[in-house]
């Protein structure tokens, strides 16, 4: 019997790539998407944007459209009385605000946890539902867990301390699910850091990859050049989750990530960039603790004895490519949270992922992948980025 499913954020990085492989499965009929647009029309042309995109064939029998909003008050009535939802067997929750800065943090609380229970109420009226995949956070693990592998059975950790309050939102949702739904009606996915596309074409976004068109931008970095970081690609994400949700599964928790054997450094980062882009100084890391004296040099305010000081051709190089030392304030405001995640350390453990019978590979690490479309960095408008972190 073919399954249908119910898609949020399809319109989004993550979420079009499973729109797209779930449009590909050969098990699935109908795949409904709840798209935030004024109109039918509009949701209809949202979503063939995310088909046009891959040059994909967008069929409009199979990919039908539910205009709805996380935010809105009467979302779960309106998917209750929605008759096309009745016989939906998944539910794959992809939808979030992602951000970052405290701003939105009243937002991110009312998308990702208010929304997500809206969805979970209507789910439990579903009598067709099979599965409820979330889409989570290997992140949620919080910021006391420095520099070591961690383990799916360690969240959701209550006491956990977080660096932002989106990651503090996605652990909470983890726990709404098992408020509403039955353990073997959940299936808890958790990428890590998804950094760009291991195709040779530009991502759907540029979120995390801006990051990494800053470095090639500043060349000098207030980091740690070998922390280790998980990333991995978003066809790599997408595809992982397609075949633990439709495989026999033996947990119900699975991190999707590069592991100890597919992270990458900072400076096998570098590496990367810098054969891409020869002709900028060289990479410096010069530790997180210059985070203060970068902030300070663009305000003009830096103290004589700083060892800034010491990199004297970076600061020339500064002055160079930027018209004001304003924007290095704009992009380390930007940066300054990526920061303090990636010196964190964190890899998330994937032998469970990999282990079971889903045929998933081994992610290649970033510094090898990102080969494929490192050249899209001088596309990036790494000040608009930072503004929106
Ligand atoms: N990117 C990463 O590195 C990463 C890592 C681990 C986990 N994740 C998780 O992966 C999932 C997808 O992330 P992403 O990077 O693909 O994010 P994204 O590109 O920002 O996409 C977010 C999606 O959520 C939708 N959305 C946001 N607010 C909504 C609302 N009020 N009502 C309905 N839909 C709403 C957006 O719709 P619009 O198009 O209308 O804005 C968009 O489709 C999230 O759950 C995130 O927590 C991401």
């Amino acid at each position: 019997m073919m399954k249908n499913v119910f898609i949020t954020g399809a319109t989004g990085f993550l979420g079009g790539e499973l729109l797209i492989d779930l449009s590909k499965r050969p098990e699935v009929g109908k795949i409904y998407c709840l798209v935030r647009a004024g109109s039918r029309e509009k949701a209809i042309q949202r979503l063939k944007k995310v088909f046009d995109f891959h040059n994909d064939h967008f069929d409009p029998s199979r990919i039908i459209p539910v205009q709805g909003d996380l935010a809105q008050d009467n979302l779960t009535a309106s998917l209750a009385e929605n008759k096309l939802l009745e016989d939906v067997h998944y539910i794959v929750h992809s939808a979030a605000n992602t951000s970052f800065s405290p701003i939105y943090d009243k937002m991110v609380e009312d998308i990702n946890i208010h929304g997500l229970e809206k969805i979970l109420k209507w789910s439990q009226s579903l009598k067709s539902l099979e599965t409820f995949v979330y889409v989570g956070t290997a992140t949620i693990c919080g910021k006391q867990l420095k520099n070591r592998t961690v383990l799916e059975t360690e969240s959701p950790n209550l006491n956990a301390e977080h660096l932002v309050k989106y990651t503090y939102t996605k652990m909470q949702g983890e726990v709404q699910l098992k408020k509403y739904l039955p353990e073997d009606k959940i299936l808890i996915v958790r990428p890590s850091i998804i950094l760009g596309d291991s195709r040779p074409w530009t991502p759907r976004s540029y979120v995390i990859m801006w990051t990494l068109a800053c470095m090639n931008f500043l060349r000098l970095i207030p980091a740690n050049a070998n922390t280790l970081l998980d990333m991995v690609p978003v066809d790599y994400v997408s595809g992982a989750i397609m075949k633990i949700m439709f495989s026999k599964r033996k947990h119900n928790v699975y991190h999707v990530s590069a592991g100890e054997n597919g992270s990458t450094t900072p400076a096998q980062l570098a590496i990367t960039i810098e054969a891409a882009f020869p002709d900028s100084p060289k990479f410096n890391f010069v530790g997180r603790e210059m985070v203060r004296d970068v902030k300070m040099w663009a305000r003009k305010r830096l103290n004589e004895d700083s060892p800034l000081h010491k990199h004297p051709e970076y600061l020339d190089y500064w002055k160079g490519i930027m018209e004001d030392t304003g924007e290095l304030r704009v992009l380390m405001g930007g940066l300054d949270p990526y920061i303090e995640f990636m010196e964190l350390g964190q890899v998330f453990d994937n032998t469970r992922m990999l282990s079971e019978d889903f045929g998933i590979q081994q992610s290649p690490p970033a510094h090898e992948y990102i080969k494929n479309s490192i050249h899209l960095l001088e596309n990036i408008d790494i000040f608009e980025a930072a503004l929106e972190p």
